[in-house]
């Protein structure tokens, strides 16, 4: 394989052109499909974020009085605009205009907890920010400064977004809990219980698989043998983290399933399947 001189500029001091990288005019030199995993990537955030947000200014059918089934991305429901019935929390907040999200309060934190989460960072910043695209493929940015300038440095405050989306978590949870109601007002179970607890479940086990989360369980200790209460955790998050991406992708289906069940049984479209009342 020949290799010709660098097309990029003499000024660059950083990136795949800089002086100390080797002359090598190709893009790639891989020849299998390398482009496949961006794509797929892209295409898989791109669903998820045009769902979500034509769902959150919807306004429609995210609440089943019937059996209390209430959609994830409208939870908590705060305003007075919202459906009667769907403000677990109360009214704090007044009407609010067409152009403002019900689940306003939780949207931007989801969506900041997710934009900089480690696994999401990977994904995105090789399908969308080409930084780079795949191992061995050069990325067409002349100049790598990390998450050390704006707007990345905000990366770094990951670890407190953390700690919303752990009372988001716990939102999720009462959801759930109350999804266990009968058409007669006292217990019940149906197929949408199932679908909005096990959401919840992956929730937590997405949310605890966080590695700023195993950070808090057992970093910054000199010796396990002298905490063994968080020694136990973080063996416990640790097992969950190897999931993470996995995690990362599951929750993304059960968000939409939960939410796109909740708007078929609200709308009237489908009955919700009964067990039990
Ligand atoms: Fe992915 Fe924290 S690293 S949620």
């Amino acid at each position: 394989m020949s290799a010709a001189p660098v097309k990029g500029p003499e000024s660059s001091t950083t990136g795949v052109f800089s002086k100390g990288r080797a002359a090598i005019s190709a893009r790639t030199l891989r020849t299998d499909s390398w482009w496949v995993p961006p794509l797929v990537t892209v295409l898989g955030l791109g669903t998820f974020v045009i769902y979500a947000t034509v769902r959150s200014f919807a306004r429609a059918a995210y609440w089943v009085n019937d059996y209390h089934y209430l959609t994830p991305f409208y939870s908590p429901c705060l305003s007075a605009s919202c459906v009667e019935g769907s403000s677990h929390l109360g009214t704090p907040i007044g009407h609010l205009p067409m152009w403002i999200p019900l689940g306003f309060l939780v949207l931007p934190f989801l969506l900041l907890f997710r934009l900089t989460c480690y696994y999401y960072r990977k994904a995105y910043y090789r399908a969308v920010w080409f930084s780079p695209p795949a191992c061995a493929v050069a990325e067409p940015h002349q100049k790598y400064t990390g998450e050390t300038k704006l707007p990345l440095i905000i990366q770094n405050a990951h670890r407190y977004f953390f700690f919303v989306a752990a009372i988001i978590a716990v939102i999720n949870t009462y959801d759930a809990a109350i999804s266990f109601h009968g058409k007669d007002g006292g217990f019940g179970i149906g197929l949408g219980t199932i679908i909005i607890t096990g959401n919840a479940l992956l929730l937590w086990a997405y949310t605890l698989s966080c590695h700023s989360c195993r950070h808090i369980a057992g970093g910054r200790l000199k010796h396990f043998s002298a905490h063994p209460v968080r020694y136990w955790f973080w063996t416990k998050v640790s097992a969950l983290n190897t999931r993470h991406m996995l995690l990362a992708w599951t929750t993304l289906g059960t968000l939409i399933l939960t939410d796109f069940y909740v708007m078929l049984v609200a709308s009237g479209t489908i009955s919700d399947p009964r067990l039990i009342g």
